[in-house]
């Protein structure tokens, strides 16, 4: 069935949706994108996302066509005419288009483009991901949510090839992040996952955690970790909007505590679906 997307103005049917070739998203991938997860109808932490679609939209410049109310609003209307009830709604905002010249254009409109994505969101997962560890490729703004996203196309794809649900990005000796995920490892009841920095998208979904995380009696701890720990660790977890709070079961072809998700995994995703039904843990 085909979707209802949305295209800098207007609902069209995805077949009529287009965009410019010279659009500066195709050639320069100059612009950001945001997913929101939607669970039971309902859009997860969206407010938090439109604020980090904003801060990265200013880190490199880009003035977006419409107020945060305003993206709130057509989140929630793409959501609404798709029917959409589990999966999440996919936004990019490109600086436009216009003949190919790299500095910033002027007096052109941003492309801005949403479509919804089905996915089942179950609220418990029988069986965890498989990671494959690769090197971290990116470049060296990774907190600004680029739609310059080769590195993690080829990383995904090598995961994809061995097998594997997701890669484990690997620099400097540390893990980095997941391919389109935040990396977690858990020992003796602590959570822990580096700061962060330029080296890494602060997630939504990791800000969620943390802000129930007291509740839990689980405690964190914010430092970059290895290969070799997260090999040796009680539980691995990816989080992010796709995947939600994702246990990790092997990395490499090497099960992790057992080889079957752990209760620290599952009681996360537990709580952050009781809070989805109220639009998410950061309100
Ligand atoms: N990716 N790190 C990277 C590199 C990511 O691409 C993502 C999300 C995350 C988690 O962020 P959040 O919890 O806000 O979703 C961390 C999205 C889902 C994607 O590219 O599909």
């Amino acid at each position: 069935m085909s979707r209802i997307v949305y295209v800098s103005g207007d609902f069209l049917p995805e077949e009529e949706a287009k965009v410019s070739v010279f659009d500066r998203g195709f050639t320069f991938a100059d612009g950001i994108y945001e997913v929101t997860a939607v669970i039971d109808g309902k859009l997860v932490d969206l407010d938090a996302h439109l604020a980090r679609l904003e801060r990265s939209c200013g880190e490199i410049r880009l003035d977006l066509p419409c107020s945060r109310a305003e993206l709130a609003a057509l989140h929630a209307e793409l959501a609404r005419r798709n029917g959409l009830t589990s999966g999440g709604v996919y936004l990019q905002v490109t600086r436009g288009a216009v003949d190919r010249s790299f500095p910033f254009p002027t007096g052109i409109r941003p492309t801005l483009v949403m479509f919804t994505q089905a996915r089942a969101m179950p609220r418990q997962v029988s069986r965890g991901y498989k990671l494959l560890s690769v090197p971290d490729l990116r470049w060296k703004r990774r907190d600004i949510k680029s739609v310059g996203l080769l590195a993690q196309v080829l990383a995904k794809q090598a995961a994809a090839e061995a097998g594997c649900d997701e890669a484990l990005m690997i620099e400097d000796g540390v893990i980095t992040e997941g391919g389109s995920s935040t990396a977690w490892i858990v020992r003796d009841r602590t959570l822990i996952s580096r700061p962060l920095s330029n080296a890494v998208l602060p997630g939504i979904t990791r800000a969620a955690v943390l802000s129930y995380l007291a509740e839990t009696g689980f405690s964190f701890e914010e430092r970059a970790f290895t290969l070799e720990e997260a090999l040796a660790a009680d539980e691995v977890i990816v989080t992010a909007a796709t995947s939600l709070v994702m246990p990790a079961t092997e990395i490499d072809g090497q099960p992790i505590g057992g080889g079957q998700p752990g209760p620290v995994a599952r009681r996360l995703r537990e709580i952050y679906f009781d809070l989805a039904a109220e639009g998410g843990a950061l309100g």
